[in-house]
C-alpha cells in the first residue's frame, strides 16, 4: 500500500488503514517513540484525575493500551473503548482478556464523530494518537463534549511537530530521519511516511487548543511533552447551568 492510499484511507476515518498495520502497531509504537508512548499515556491518565466509581470513554482505543492503563489505575473505573478498525479491536480484545479485564473494559466499533452514547454519560473521555486521524475534528470535539458530564474532563494526547527545548535537535532528527527508516524497515513498506505527513498537517498546539475552546471546552490547556514531539490537550466541560 503506498503513502497516497494510506492517506486516503486515513482521511475516510474508517480505521481501515490501521487494519493493515495492526499486528505490528505496538512494536512500531514502542520503537518509534523510544518507549516514550507509555510515559505520555501515563501522563494522560494522571491528567484525568480519576476518583471513585467512574465511567471513562477511550476513543480511537486501537490496541487498548490507554484503556488498559485507565482500568489498572483505578479498580472502580469502567471503560468503554471504541475504535473503527476491526483488526486493532481484535488485538485489543486479546490484550484485555489476557489482563483479566473483560468485565471492566467494553470494546465497541465506532468513530469519534458519531458517538452512540447518551448526553452526559461519561465522567471522563480520553484519546491517544487518535484525533490526528479523525477527518472532522470539530465534530468529534463537540461529540466528546456532548457525552461528558458537566465538570468532566477530556484528555487528548497527540503527536505534534517537535518545537522546543534542548532536546529539540535530537527529537527532530529522530522524528524526521530515524522514524521513517524504522517504519520502512519494520512495516516492510513506506506506510509510516503517512505518520509524518499527518503530524505535519495537524494544527499547531495553540491552534488545536483554540479549536477545543471553540467547541465549548473550558480551561483548555496544551502541555508540551518531549520537546513538543507530543502534546497533551486537556479540557473540561463547564458546570451545568
Ligand atoms: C495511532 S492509533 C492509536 C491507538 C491507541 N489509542 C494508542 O494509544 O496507541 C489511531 C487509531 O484511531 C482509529 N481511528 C481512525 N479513524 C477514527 C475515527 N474517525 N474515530 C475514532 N478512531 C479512529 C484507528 O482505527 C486507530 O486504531
Amino acid at each position: 500500500m503506498n503513502v497516497e492510499t494510506m492517506a486516503r484511507l486515513a482521511q475516510d476515518g474508517s480505521g481501515e488503514m490501521f487494519d493493515a498495520i495492526a499486528s505490528r502497531y505496538d512494536l512500531l509504537n514502542r520503537l518509534m517513540s523510544l518507549g516514550n508512548d507509555r510515559r505520555w499515556r501515563l501522563r494522560t491518565v494522571q491528567a484525568l484525575a480519576l476518583r471513585g466509581r467512574v465511567r471513562v470513554l477511550d476513543l480511537a482505543t486501537g490496541t487498548a493500551d490507554l484503556a488498559l492503563l485507565v482500568a489498572r489505575s483505578l479498580r472502580q473505573a469502567s471503560v468503554i473503548a471504541v475504535d473503527p478498525s476491526r483488526e486493532m479491536r481484535r488485538i485489543a480484545r486479546r490484550k484485555i482478556s489476557a489482563a483479566g479485564l473483560d468485565d471492566r473494559i467494553e470494546l465497541l466499533d465506532g468513530r469519534a464523530e458519531e458517538l452512540p452514547f447518551e448526553d452526559t454519560s461519561f465522567d471522563a473521555v480520553c484519546m491517544a494518537f487518535g484525533i490526528r486521524n479523525v477527518p472532522d475534528r470539530p465534530r468529534a470535539l463537540s461529540e466528546i463534549l456532548r457525552v461528558l458530564r458537566p465538570g468532566g474532563t477530556a484528555a487528548l494526547l497527540e503527536l505534534t511537530e517537535p518545537n522546543g527545548g534542548w532536546l529539540l535537535p535530537f527529537v527532530w532528527l529522530h522524528v524526521h530521519a530515524v522514524v521513517p527508516l524504522l517504519g520502512a524497515a519494520l512495516s516492510g513498506s513506506r506506510e509510516y511516511r503517512y505518520l509524518q505527513r499527518s503530524i505535519a498537517a495537524f494544527p499547531r498546539p495553540s491552534e488545536f487548543a483554540r479549536m477545543m475552546t471553540a467547541a465549548g471546552f473550558a480551561a483548555t490547556t496544551a502541555e508540551s511533552l518531549t520537546a513538543g514531539a507530543c502534546h497533551l490537550f486537556v479540557g473540561r466541560r463547564g458546570p451545568a447551568t
